[in-house]
């Protein structure tokens, strides 16, 4: 692995996933999960991503799911889960696709990687029928969102949160 951090050139294949890339699958979970939990705290514990096995085994194969890797000989540098979306209403609301991950091997990164794989999702939305791909992405994570605008995507709606306020601790009776 780390004689690609000097490779001159490097090209990467797109495959669905299958069994065997599970462990390579929750590195790369692990990677972004420190990266969100340094960025936006703990606060971000909650969103974060796969990392267990039976999760990725689930989604394997699993109707509604694409699970795709990138391969730099014979290593997984980076993976895309994306799902088929679609609305209650769902008659006045065609399906669409949402990104739920994406992450590339931060030694591999700017490689053109992350946009092979954005751009199989495009063409699975357009096999599909899929009327759009939408995703969420923490205002923070300025890289991800340049990546995003590179690919032509723009925000259209913005979430907002607060934190829920905490459950006051009560104070023991002092004794007189
Ligand atoms: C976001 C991510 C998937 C991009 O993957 P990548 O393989 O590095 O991206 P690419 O090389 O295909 O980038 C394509 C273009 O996007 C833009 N871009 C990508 N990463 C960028 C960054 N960190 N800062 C600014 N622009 C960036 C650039 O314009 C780049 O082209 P260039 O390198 O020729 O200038 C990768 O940085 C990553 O895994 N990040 C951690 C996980 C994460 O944040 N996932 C998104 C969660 S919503």
């Amino acid at each position: 692995m780390d004689s690609m951090k000097t490779a001159p050139v490097m090209k990467e294949d797109v495959r669905p996933a299958a069994a065997g890339d599970v462990s390579a699958l929750c590195a790369l979970d692990a990677q972004y999960n420190r990266m969100l939990v340094a960025g936006a705290g703990e606060a971000a514990r909650g969103n974060q991503m796969g990392q267990t096995r039976r999760f990725y085994k689930g989604v394997l194969g699993a109707a509604d799911h694409l699970l795709l890797v990138a391969e730099v000989r014979g290593w997984v540098v980076g993976y895309v889960h994306a799902t088929r979306e679609t609305a209650p209403g769902d008659l006045v609301c065609p399906p669409w696709a949402c990104v739920a991950a994406i992450v590339v091997d931060r030694r591999v990164r700017r490689r053109g990687i992350g946009r092979a794989l954005l751009r199989a999702v495009e063409g699975w939305a357009r096999e599909e029928k899929l009327t759009a791909v939408q995703l969420g992405v923490h205002a923070f994570n300025r890289g991800a969102v340049r990546f995003y605008e590179r690919a032509g995507y723009r925000a259209v709606m913005l979430l907002m949160q607060k934190d829920a306020p905490r459950a006051r601790r009560r104070q023991p009776r002092r004794s007189p």
